[in-house]
Formats: C-alpha cells, sequence, structure tokens
C-alpha cells in the first residue's frame, strides 16, 4: 500500500473522513468530515485564527454569504475568466483539464482530443422559484469577494486605519473537470483568507511579510522545512487579478503541490467593485486626509489540503512495533501531531475493568472533559488501547492502576516519547496545562 492508501484507510478506520453518500454508491470527489476529522478541521482553523486574526489586532473577522449579488462577479472578473481549458476525447468522451494532460492524446484510451474550449467552473443556481436568466446567481469560488464589498463597511464601523486585514473562514466552489488525490483537489471546499489592505508604495514589504508570517505557520505546525517551498508564478500564469503570486507547497507522495497562495492583488478588486456598484470604496484617512484605493495583500489557504498534508507529514508506520523491544506481527501506526492539532487531548484508561478502577478513571475523565477534548476507553488490552490512541496522535494516555488506590496518582504516558510519569490525581490538570504550551 503507499502512504496515500494507508492514509485513506486510517482516515476511513478512525472516523476522520468518509466518501459523501456512501450508502448511495458515493459522490465523486465529495468527503464527509467524522468526528475526529471535524476535531482536526477545527483545530487547523483555530491555529490559523490565532495567528492571522487574534494575534493582529488589526486583523478584523467577518463572515459573509456564500450566494452574492451576480454583479459581484461580473466585476470580479470571475465570470469572463473563471474558466479552465476543457478538453474531450473524441473517442470515449473524457473530459480533461488541458493544463494537466501533457499528451495531444487521450491520457486513458490514446483516443484524439476536440480543440480546447472554456469551461466556466462557478457553480451556478437560482435564488427564488423562478428558473430564469434575470434570477441566476452563482455560489462563490473564492470567500475574498466577500470581503472586498464589505471593505468600506469593515473600516468605517471598526475605525480602522490602513494597514489592516479583514479575515474569513468559509466554503467555496468550484465545479472542477478533473478532481482527485482523495480531498487534494474537491468542488466544495473550505478556504481560510486574509485580505490585508495597505499603502501601494508598502506592498512589497507587507508581501515579503506575510509570506514570512505564513510560512512560519507551517513550521510551527511540525511540517519539516524540506517538504515546503515558495514557487513564483510566471507572468503567464497569474490570475487576472494579481500583480504577483507566489505558492506555498508541500511535498505530497505524488510531488510538489499548492496548498496556499499568497498574492498581490494591487488595486483591482476595490477600484473594480467602486466602478460596477458606484459606491467609491477609496479609503479615506480621518487624520492626514489622505485618499487612495489601498493595494490588497492576500494569503489564502485550502483547509482540506493542509489537513491532507498534515496527515502525510505526521503518518508514521513501525512494521515491528513502536518500541525496541516489540516485535509485532502487525505494524503500528502512530501520528505525531502538535499536540494542539490533536483531534483528542487525552485518554483515561482503567488498567482493566476493575469497578474501583473504573470510578476513579470516570471521575478524572469527567473533570477533564471541562477543558479538552478526551476519551476515556476500557476495551481491550492496556497495549492495544495505547495503539489506539498513537493511531489519532493523542499526546497523553492516562492509567488508573491498582497503585492509584494507595498512592493516589496515575501514570501518564506521552505520545512522542512514550516516557511515563506518576502524577498525582488533584494534579493532573495542571501537569497537562504545562504540556499544552501555546505556540
Ligand atoms: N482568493 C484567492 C484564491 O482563491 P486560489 O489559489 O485559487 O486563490 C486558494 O485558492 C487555495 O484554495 C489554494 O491554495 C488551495 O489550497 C485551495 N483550493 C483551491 N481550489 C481547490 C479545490 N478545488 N479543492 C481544494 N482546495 C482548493
Amino acid at each position: 500500500m503507499n502512504l496515500i492508501d494507508k492514509i485513506v484507510s486510517l482516515t476511513k478506520r478512525r472516523g476522520f473522513v468518509f466518501v459523501s453518500s456512501e450508502i448511495y454508491g458515493g459522490l465523486q470527489a465529495s468527503y464527509d468530515f467524522g468526528p475526529l476529522g471535524v476535531e482536526l478541521k477545527n483545530n487547523i482553523k483555530s491555529f490559523w485564527w490565532k495567528k492571522v486574526v487574534t494575534e493582529h489586532p488589526e486583523v478584523y473577522p467577518i463572515d459573509t454569504a456564500i450566494i452574492l449579488h451576480p454583479k459581484v462577479w461580473e466585476a470580479s472578473g470571475h465570470l469572463a475568466n473563471f474558466t479552465d481549458d476543457l478538453v474531450e476525447c473524441k473517442k470515449c468522451h473524457q473530459r480533461f483539464k488541458k493544463d494537466e494532460i501533457n499528451d495531444t492524446r487521450c491520457p486513458v484510451c490514446s483516443g484524439e482530443l476536440t480543440p480546447p474550449r472554456k469551461f466556466r467552473t462557478m457553480f451556478e443556481t437560482y435564488l427564488g422559484p423562478v428558473q430564469g436568466s434575470e434570477n441566476l446567481v452563482y455560489l462563490r469560488p473564492e470567500t475574498a469577494q466577500g470581503i472586498f464589498i464589505n471593505f468600506k463597511n469593515v473600516y468605517q464601523t471598526q475605525r480602522a486605519r490602513i494597514p489592516f486585514g479583514i479575515a474569513q473562514i468559509g466554503k467555496s466552489f468550484r465545479n472542477e473537470i478533473t478532481v482527485g488525490n482523495f480531498i487534494f483537489r474537491l468542488r466544495e471546499f473550505e478556504q481560510m483568507e486574509l485580505e490585508y489592505f495597505v499603502k501601494p508604495e508598502q506592498a512589497d514589504e507587507f508581501f515579503e511579510k506575510w509570506k514570512k508570517e505564513r510560512m512560519d505557520w507551517y513550521i510551527k505546525m511540525g511540517f519539516d522545512s524540506k517538504h515546503l517551498r515558495f514557487r513564483e508564478h510566471s507572468h503567464e500564469e497569474l490570475a487576472h487579478y494579481s500583480k504577483a503570486t507566489v505558492d506555498i507547497e508541500y511535498k505530497f507522495p505524488w510531488g510538489w503541490k499548492e496548498i496556499e497562495g499568497i498574492a498581490n492583488r494591487g488595486d483591482f478588486d476595490l477600484k473594480t467593485h467602486s466602478k460596477f456598484s458606484g459606491e467609491d470604496l477609496s479609503f479615506l484617512d480621518s487624520q492626514t486626509g489622505e485618499k487612495y484605493i489601498p493595494y490588497v495583500i492576500e494569503p489564502s489557504a485550502g483547509l482540506e489540503r493542509i489537513f491532507l498534508a498534515l496527515l502525510c507529514e505526521h503518518y508514521h508506520e513501525f512494521p515491528k512495533g513502536r518500541s525496541k523491544q516489540s516485535s509485532k506481527s502487525q505494524p503500528e501506526v502512530f501520528l505525531s501531531l502538535p499536540w494542539f492539532l490533536s483531534p483528542v487531548k487525552a485518554a483515561v484508561l482503567p488498567l482493566v475493568k476493575d469497578a474501583k478502577l473504573i470510578k476513579i478513571s470516570q471521575d478524572i475523565f469527567k473533570d477533564l472533559l471541562k477543558c479538552w477534548v478526551v476519551v476515556y476507553d476500557e476495551k481491550g488490552s492496556i497495549g492495544r488501547r495505547y495503539r489506539r490512541q498513537d493511531e489519532i496522535g493523542t499526546p497523553y494516555c492516562l492509567t488508573v492502576d491498582f497503585d492509584t488506590l494507595k498512592d493516589n496518582s496515575v501514570t501518564i504516558r506521552d505520545y512522542k516519547t512514550m516516557e511515563q510519569e506518576r502524577v498525582k490525581i488533584p494534579e493532573i490538570k495542571n501537569y497537562l496545562e504545562k504540556k499544552f504550551i501555546l505556540v
């Protein structure tokens, strides 16, 4: 099995990711996130939020609608430019994105391909009960436009001064011609986007600043710097709105692929929305009297791609077991996620099914639930229960044994070192708090 198959298997087995609509045979490239997947996703989002919003008092959060006025997409250039070149095989009728196939023949059956035609990748729907062109609307292909059209609302209500940012996390939709590599390319996905408004002459400086901040964010999540790189877009590759774009790419098992784009969008968006809406979206500095359209620096990250990259980075398999002494017949899996991303922070395990040990374990479990996502597990051998937690990257396992009855202590096992420490029950919260150091 290759790494990606192993990850697909782990995520299904442990309830991170399920094929969507599975009982009806599944829907292509559509996935549901199960209990552990939701926790991991939320933890990635929280870490992004902490570093991009909370630690930046000049960044304001927003949550805009998925369906916007159709004029938004006319103004933004998406109606004209958000297209892919589609080619179709004349023999097997499979469709491909032209820039993803190297050959001039069909990669499946070697049949002749049609000349490329433009395919708009925005999903269409209708507002209200009448399905006429006057009611045609689109599901947003990026969250960014919701931010631009609220630029004035935010800066006026928050009395913001340049430089400042507006950030949002939310679903985006793209009717991709080709999908695949598990959750890498989806038609429905979540973006974490920041639009950072700066004086035009400071755009290059902030572009570099955000490149650094964003790369640091990945390193803090435990990525090896050798598995990440910046890739600058060539002039031909730039999106219609961009003056400069750099992708952050991760070395997936199938090659270097984009997980985040950082763009200098110039004044394109505010200018075009001013023109199409008739609303002046320039910024008036009330202190200096200066009036201008700011430039925008945009770090835009894809949640599911980061989720997948994290699993690739932190998945470890030990064919003969993790400890030196063990010689297991089954390989052991260990997910070395940093504690703040781990779906479960601690597991409480009575050594055996003894009424007294169960009672103490349950009390500890209930108490810890007030602070963190914690599980209680009494099923199977203690070794097997440790394995179950290692597989999902639970940082600490707390075992209640017969010594607990004498010394009022539990054994706490660290997931990375596998070292064990005795800790008094009233000290457990303190002990864990000290371990859970914020980065
Ligand atoms: N607002 C700018 C923007 O949307 P983008 O490079 O098209 O830029 C940003 O998208 C990020 O969104 C990408 O780096 C990627 O992580 C994620 N993304 C884009 N299309 C995706 C898809 N079909 N499936 C999953 N993630 C996607």
